[in-house]
């Protein structure tokens, strides 16, 4: 490889989004379209939108969602990977199975294409792991690498999960670990060691497929994937969208390994901070918590875990069933606050 994927990326990942204010203001001009079929549009602003096709025959629903964004590490096919691993997790946040993808590539035309090959290839395996297919894509020659997908996926149209049903007495479980966005800046800055890249890398490739699986068989009540507007925003979308008090409990929370001691060293992208000016205001802390911690609940995630809002004893059964989950807090009625950060 002739030069490093990240080297000319300004921000790698999800970290790349548009900041969260930004977006926000200009989705308040677009105008609603109603339909009777659409289960969820906008409104909620869930990542993934539901069509209802019951009214073509038997009760199925689709669930199409895009994400692509801008390489988050160096080996092309390990981008590959990870972009389509992001791109699916939207299909299994509302619980759907995805069937069909259209891949959207941005790649220069000065560009080595065996970084190409690599990085449609790395994509073309997660994709095929899901049990999707690839039908086609569109392309665009511009001097900084983009790649994802536009997913579409099946769903059962009385089992959509939305992150608009989170009930006071629920349970909140998380099934990833959070750090990947100051992991991937300290890789642009030259400071990440090696395993801590490769734990970052595994995570990342790691389908969210068992985690929804595991969350139907459990009675989830709601849910989203934390991805580029860190934990904290995420949860901001679910509590709002609920009507209701997230309380997240800071001391609950693990980490990627290496994560911490990057953030301690000022590893925070841009998206961090945006998403910190964003959320913010709807934050209350109830606890103090060192510098580096409190940043990465805003820390952008790329291909980031499910937030599950869950009945208590249904918690319990879903991070015995899938290992990976844990309980990282419980849900109230909305108190001052949609957010709060107790120990
Ligand atoms: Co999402
Ligand atoms: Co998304
Ligand atoms: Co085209």
């Amino acid at each position: 490889m002739a030069t490093k994927l990240t080297a000319n990326v300004k921000a790698g990942g999800c970290a790349s989004k548009l900041s969260p204010k930004i977006l926000d203001r200009a989705l308040r001009t677009v105008p609603r379209m109603t339909n009777e079929n659409v289960l969820v549009g906008y409104d909620t602003a869930d990542d993934a939108g539901v069509y209802d096709l019951t009214s073509v025959g038997t009760p199925l629903a689709i669930v199409q969602t895009v994400d692509f964004f801008t390489p988050i590490v160096d080996d092309p096919c390990t981008f590959g990977g990870i972009a389509a691993a992001n791109a699916l997790s939207d299909v299994y946040a509302m619980g759907g199975k995805p069937v069909t993808a259209l891949s959207l590539v941005v790649f220069p035309a000065k560009g080595d294409i065996q970084d190409l090959e690599s990085i449609l290839r790395g994509g073309a395996e997660k994709i095929h792991e899901a049990g999707c297919v690839i039908l086609g894509g569109h392309s665009i020659s511009e001097d900084e690498v983009k790649f994802g997908y536009a997913i579409t996926g099946l769903v059962d149209p009385a089992r959509v999960l939305t992150n608009a049903n989170a009930k006071p007495g629920d349970v909140l479980v998380f099934t990833k670990c959070i750090g990947t966005g100051v992991i991937s800046t300290a890789l642009k800055k030259g400071i990440t060691k090696e395993e801590h890249m490769d734990a970052a890398i595994r995570q990342m490739l790691t389908l969210n497929d068992r985690a929804c699986e595991a969350m139907l068989a459990a009675g989830a009540n709601a849910c989203t994937d934390v991805t580029g507007f860190g934990l904290l925003g995420h949860a901001r979308e679910m509590a709002l969208a609920s009507n209701v008090t997230l309380k997240i409990a800071a001391g609950k929370l693990q980490f990627l390994p290496g994560a911490i001691e990057y953030s301690r060293a000022g590893a925070h992208s841009g998206g961090l901070n945006n998403n910190r000016d964003f959320v913010e205001s709807c934050v209350h802390m109830s606890t103090e918590l060192p510098p580096e911690i409190e940043a990465l609940l805003y820390d952008p995630q790329t291909s980031g875990g499910l937030l599950i809002s869950l009945p208590h004893g249904n918690a319990e059964r879903l991070c015995y069933v899938y290992p990976d989950a844990y309980e990282i807090g419980h849900v109230t009625e909305r108190s001052i606050k949609p957010i709060e950060v107790i120990q």
